[in-house]
């Protein structure tokens, strides 16, 4: 039996969520329109038409949601804030000083706990009025998320320490854009690759913003990440599983520390035919230095080279790896990976594994949910992270997606990701056997493996 055992001064543990995901309330106290109320509101898009009007309803459960923490002893929350609840509309006009004074709500409860506030400030949630002009393909939209952003800074400087400007860009420009399954649902690889990069820049002048007004605290962003193995020592294989490593992490993550476009994304862009926009500054812009990076990891496998008309040219290989109830093979090697290429391409930079987590759809029996299918997911990653500490990748700390079951965008209702079990028809919160785990391992700041 071994001990895993996590560094002292580690922020640890940590949960996360996401506006749209849990607040409900989406027609209260002068919130506007997001994307995610259109596109779920849309048939077809959303498993069973769910959508998140209700959600967790956490809106006004979020002080048994910040007790359950509490009891839970974490050290850190990530949250995100709907942008549409402090702009309706996006930008411009007056602030919406009830949607301010919800978050303020929940930050002071936070600290009250000494549980430390870690603010996601877009989490997809996209004002529809931004949308209507083009959305993230036109440029106005990057000065609304600043000058949001800016608002947001002021109004909390002294109460949130650590900022991340946006979740999972590859998400928001590729996944929603060109793959299609999420808002805004578009199908074209030239205009995600713009979004992409109108993203980096949305992040950079926020970064800026930051440091210009003069900030208290810690700001970076999070990327998600994947891992593919190749299949054989073939070169097209390893070309193959390397471009899609690369468009996840060097895609988003050059610019930002190297402050160039990698050239073998480039390449591969420019023969699917994308022509990338690039004004004067903006390559500046986005090359601003930040205090830390946010890691999301899920899932990755093994996969082999396959010929394909659209962007992606591998097909996986069964390997017979576990699978979580939404299908994601579980590879643990994989996060591993991911930390150490990170680590070898940027250095030291300060880690916080931003959402890491699994989805099983185990629901209460006699009160209890056992889900041993989570905690051997939590187990395996977070031995892969301390041998990723050991190999000396910087980790500053570790936060679980999700604290609690929560609308899972597209798949709506159906795929439960917390420690938390959610009710979706009463709204009662049930503790997973993983939340007891969980509790247990950050008392200890070890587990046994
Ligand atoms: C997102 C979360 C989501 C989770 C599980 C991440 O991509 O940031 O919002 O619920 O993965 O799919």
């Amino acid at each position: 039996m071994a001990i895993i055992q996590f560094p002292k001064g580690m922020k640890w543990g940590g949960t996360a969520t996401a506006s749209y995901q849990i607040e409900g309330a989406t027609n209260e106290d002068g919130r506007g329109i997001s994307i995610w109320d259109t596109f779920s509101k849309t048939p077809g898009r959303v498993v069973n038409g769910d959508n998140g009007d209700i959600a967790c309803d956490s809106y006004h459960r979020y002080e048994e949601d910040v007790e359950l923490m509490k009891e839970l002893g974490i050290d850190v929350y990530r949250f995100s804030v709907a942008w549409p609840r402090i702009f309706p509309n996006g930008t411009g006009g007056e602030v919406n000083q009830k949607g301010l004074d919800y978050y303020h709500r929940l930050v002071d409860k936070l600290l009250e706990n000494g549980i430390e506030p870690m603010c996601t400030l877009y989490h997809w949630d996209l004002p529809q009025a931004l949308q209507d002009n083009g959305g993230w393909n036109n440029r106005e939209t990057i000065d609304a998320f600043v000058n949001y952003a800016e608002l947001m800074f002021k109004e909390f400087d002294g109460k949130i320490k650590h900022w991340l400007t946006l979740n999972e860009p590859w998400c928001i420009s590729f996944l929603s854009n060109y793959i299609g399954v999420h808002a805004p649902g578009n199908r074209d690889l030239q205009l995600a690759t713009q979004i992409s990069h109108h993203l980096l820049v949305a992040h950079g002048r926020t970064v800026k913003k930051f440091r210009e007004i003069g900030i208290e605290g810690q700001i970076g962003f999070a990327p998600n990440t994947t891992w593919l193995e190749p299949y054989s020592t073939r070169q097209e294989d390893i070309d193959a599983c390397n471009r899609e490593i690369g468009w996840y992490i060097e895609w988003f993550m050059d610019p930002v520390f190297k402050g160039t476009y990698p050239k073998f994304m480039l390449d591969w862009f420019k023969k699917k035919g994308v022509e990338l926009e690039i004004q004067d500054g903006d390559m500046e812009d986005i090359h601003q230095p930040v205090d830390f990076l946010g890691i999301n990891y899920y899932t990755g496998h093994i996969a082999r080279y396959k010929e394909n008309e659209g962007l992606l040219d591998w097909e996986l290989v069964e390997m017979n790896y576990d699978r979580t109830d939404i299908g994601w093979p579980i590879f643990p090697e994989g996060f591993y990976n991911v930390l150490m290429r990170i680590k070898d391409s940027y250095g030291d930079i300060p880690i916080y594994i931003t959402e890491n987590g699994s989805c099983y759809n185990d629901e209460p029996e006699n009160g209890r949910v056992r889900d041993s299918g989570r905690i051997h997911y939590l187990q395996q990653h977070l031995t892969a992270l301390s041998r990723a500490i050991a190999s000396g990748v910087n980790v500053k700390g570790y936060i679980t997606w999700s604290l609690m079951d929560n609308f899972e965008w597209a798949e709506g209702y159906t795929m439960r990701f917390g420690i938390v079990h959610v009710n979706y028809r009463t709204l009662e919160r049930t503790k997973k056997d993983s939340y007891y785990w969980y509790k247990q391992t950050i008392a200890n700041n070890w587990f046994e493996k």
